[in-house]
């Protein structure tokens, strides 16, 4: 048996009002990586004032936008090289997170920022980061679990529709990540339910993409119990500080596992239709969920039906096990009032269908897929995410 390998992030500091252990990690000048949204709660504010109070100066850019552009990037960098910092912070949703990793790795080797976009994807796994600055991030979403990850997605929009890819690399996984879910508990229902989704997605893809180990599958199961069990409370009153923390954990979790797992279709999807027609990443996911897992399920029907049954579902067979488990997903969603379609969401029925094959392209290319789809299920599984088609897996 081939080995395997769990990288982690080195620090996580967890629970409400976790924030104030920024105190304990040494810098002398700080930058802070976030977005507008952030400004007007008066997070980087607070950061600040901590990092001030130990004697620490601190700049900030707070032009960071949901599913960054690399020119946003760009700009940051600019910044980020006049000043010098010995840490770089990620205060955000995934978005902040993932362009505050991407300019740390382009201030610690200035010539990937000068490079083609697919010679910087490919040069950048091979750069050690951590010469010049370390990295902390700081989630205010429970999704992403960028906090954890060695991803960093990022969209070029020097092309038509704009490339959205992970830029990968083993060093990306931050020193220190701060999961405080005080500053998650001001998401509002929408973005909470979006967010979680993606979060659920991301514990799920790597067990049913074939058992990977008893690390990863064990942080799967843990976060999608919880995420079940907690994020409609979190959605439907988000002052609860047992859901907000059972969420805002979970998140992180299911990273852990997602990140160390199997690639998989369904964010290869979700990554496509969110750069074609900038819907939320968690909503991506979500209206493609259950039609991926229909198709997964004759590469891997067991481990559907394995994790129905570690999740306490009672399964009969293989085939019961994998419906039980997608009726859970296709329930969360309706639960947590996320839509059920592409059609749903409100994009052009004449636009989707001239693109769809270009769509189709870019999906394939997008990369993350253990499994090698075909054009064809590719597109079939598109058009039946446009209806929101009853999810039927094949006669036994
Ligand atoms: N690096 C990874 O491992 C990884 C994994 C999955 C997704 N992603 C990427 O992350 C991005 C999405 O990140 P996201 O889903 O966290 O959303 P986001 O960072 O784009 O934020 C979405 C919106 O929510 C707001 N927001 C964030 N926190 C808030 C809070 N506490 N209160 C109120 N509003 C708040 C933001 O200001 C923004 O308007 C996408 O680009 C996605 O592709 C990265
Ligand atoms: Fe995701």
């Amino acid at each position: 048996m081939p080995y395997k390998r769990f990288i982690l992030t080195r620090e996580i500091i967890h629970g409400w009002g976790a924030l104030k252990a920024l105190k304990s990690v040494p810098a002398t000048r700080a930058f802070i990586v976030t977005d507008k949204m952030m400004v007007q709660l008066g997070y980087p504010d607070r950061v600040e004032a901590i990092l001030n109070e130990k004697g620490a100066e601190c700049r900030r850019f707070d032009e960071v936008e949901p599913d960054p552009s690399l020119d946003t990037v760009k700009k940051c960098l600019a910044q980020v090289m006049e000043f010098k910092p010995d840490l770089i912070i990620g205060l955000g949703g995934g978005s902040p997170i993932d362009a505050g990793k991407t300019v740390w790795a382009f201030y610690e080797h200035p010539d990937l920022a000068e490079m083609e976009w697919d010679e910087m994807r490919r040069q950048l796994p091979r750069r050690s980061l951590r010469q010049k600055a370390k990295y902390v991030a700081i989630p205010t979403t429970s999704g992403t679990g960028s906090e954890v990850s060695f991803g960093a997605v990022i969209s070029n929009h020097q092309v038509d529709p704009p490339d959205k890819r992970i830029l990968f690399s083993f060093q990306f996984t931050p020193d220190v990540a701060i999961v405080d879910a005080e500053l998650a508990s001001s998401m509002p229902p929408d973005v909470t339910a979006a967010t979680g989704y993606d979060a659920l997605v991301h514990a799920l893809e790597p067990f049913v993409g074939g058992p990977v180990s008893d690390i990863v599958d064990s942080l799967a199961v843990t976060s999608i119990k919880n995420i079940l069990k907690w994020l409609p409370q979190a959605v439907a009153d988000g002052s609860d500080v047992t859901a907000r923390e059972k969420m805002h954990l979970a998140a992180t979790m299911a990273m852990a596992a997602g990140t160390n797992g199997t690639g998989s279709l369904n964010h290869d999807l979700a990554h496509q239709l969110g750069s074609f027609y900038h819907i939320v990443h968690g909503i991506a996911n979500a209206v493609t969920l259950d039609h991926f897992l229909v198709w997964l399920y004759k590469y891997n029907p067991e481990a559907q039906a394995m994790l129905a049954e570690e999740l306490g579902m009672e399964v009969k067979s293989t085939r019961d096990g994998a419906q039980k488990l997608i009726k859970a997903m296709v329930e969360l969603r309706q639960k947590v009032g996320l839509p059920g379609s592409i059609k749903e969401i409100g994009i052009d029925e004449g636009v989707f269908m001239s693109q769809l094959d270009r769509l189709i392209e870019y999906t394939l290319a997008s990369g993350l897929s253990s499994q090698k789809p075909t054009p064809e299920e590719v597109k079939e599984i598109y058009l039946k995410a446009w209806e929101g088609a009853e999810p039927a897996l094949p006669p036994e």
